[in-house]
């Protein structure tokens, strides 16, 4: 008995190593061609791009694998390195923070591996082969031109508020949207309700770097609901009855924005509000129709992944990824390739999102 349960045992263990090493011989049932690391699935905005990843690959002979960093640059290391061992080719990657991600795609690097700063871009190394991103000065100057013809009078209390310090995508929005302002906030139209810096800067049509710095780490929500919330009460608390009434502000993207709205819309003494957003979130593009946010910037995610997808592809296939111009990381000359936005409010959300296929009419109500 004991030496028949002892020849079974053994033709098993047989079978096991033979077919792990089956798998490691040809490679082919583990191994990953492009790696995808996104920053966090807390916001909308990227689940949205996770999904739509899984789409195109599928179109593909091609496999990826999808890792979130979750708001942590040392998660994001981890990702990286994970997706390396698994023999990746391509990486895809959306920094946590454009700084800290430098050493993980420099470790990616060393390996071969093309790097595709995707959206948000790796500052400080030479480890970035490609750039795939929306045009985000005009996403700034989109907001900003939306609060200039929507306001009406002079003296439209202005609340600026921005992304987080640690993506330099926060620094072109603000940049974009601070040329088409500052003319407006010179003339009298608007004035500053909420940071000193910006207040003692009004003057500078054109900021450098450190200049942006100051005001961004003023007003910055980091990307976070509860900051954007903490913020814009802290600004009402301060600020007397002449800066309330019909007010103007200016929310870098939709999850700030919503916490923001809510925040101005139990103030009794604010009349009214516009407030800006971006990326065309579910949860907002319903808040549009509600007339609770003003208006989104439309990022059509679809365009993006098909651009990194394409690029990572060429790059497998052996091909040159074409480029249409750079970006200066702080390091490098880093070829890009940039998609236009689309401004979106009531008036043109059902053609753009809906008629566009983007989203399903039955994912709102009260759409006209
Ligand atoms: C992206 C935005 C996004 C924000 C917060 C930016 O880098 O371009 O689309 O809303 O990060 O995640």
């Amino acid at each position: 008995m004991s030496r028949i349960w002892k020849a079974v045992s053994l033709a098993i263990v047989v079978m096991m190593f033979t077919f792990i090493a089956a798998g490691c011989a040809d490679g082919s049932s583990n191994e990953v061609n492009v790696g995808i690391v996104l920053p966090t699935k807390d916001e909308p905005r990227w689940v949205q791009d996770e999904q739509r990843f899984k789409d195109a690959i599928a179109k593909t002979d091609y496999t990826s694998e999808i890792l979130f960093s979750q708001g942590s640059s040392a998660k994001e290391k981890e990702n990286v390195e994970t997706l390396i061992s698994k023999g990746i080719d391509v990486l895809i990657i959306t920094p946590q923070d454009g700084d800290a991600a430098a050493s993980a795609v420099e470790a990616a690097k060393k390996e071969g591996i093309t790097v595709i700063s995707y959206d948000r871009l790796i500052t400080n190394t030479d480890a970035v082969d490609y750039y795939v991103t929306f045009d985000s000065l005009a996403v700034g100057a989109a907001q900003a031109q939306y609060l200039v013809d929507n306001s009406q009078g002079s003296d439209v209390p202005l609340y600026l508020y921005a992304g987080a310090a640690s993506d330099n995508n926060a620094f072109l929005f603000f940049e974009g949207a601070w040329k088409v302002l500052q003319p407006k906030i010179a003339d009298g139209t608007f004035k500053i309700a909420n940071s000193s810096e910006a207040e003692s800067l009004k003057d500078k049509a054109e900021l450098s770097r450190d200049e942006l710095s100051k005001i961004i780490g003023q007003v910055t929500t980091n990307w976070d609901a509860n900051e954007s919330k903490n913020k814009a009460q802290t600004h009402l608390t301060a600020v007397s009855d002449d800066l309330k009434g019909d007010v103007a502000i200016l929310a870098p993207n939709d999850g700030t924005a919503r916490s923001i709205a809510d925040v101005f819309a139990t103030d009794s003494a604010v009349t009214s509000f516009l407030v800006t957003g971006q990326d065309a979130e579910k949860a907002s593009v319903q808040y549009i129709i509600d007339n609770k946010q003003s208006m989104t910037v439309f990022k059509d995610v679809r365009t993006l992944v098909e651009d990194a997808m394409g690029m990572a592809i060429q790059v497998l296939d052996g091909k040159t990824p074409e480029t249409t111009g750079s970006y200066d990381n702080g390091n490098t000359e880093v070829k890009a390739k940039q998609t236009d936005v689309i401004v979106v409010d009531k008036e043109n959300v059902k053609s753009e999102l809906i008629e566009s296929e983007y989203y399903e009419a039955g994912d709102f109500t009260g759409l006209e």
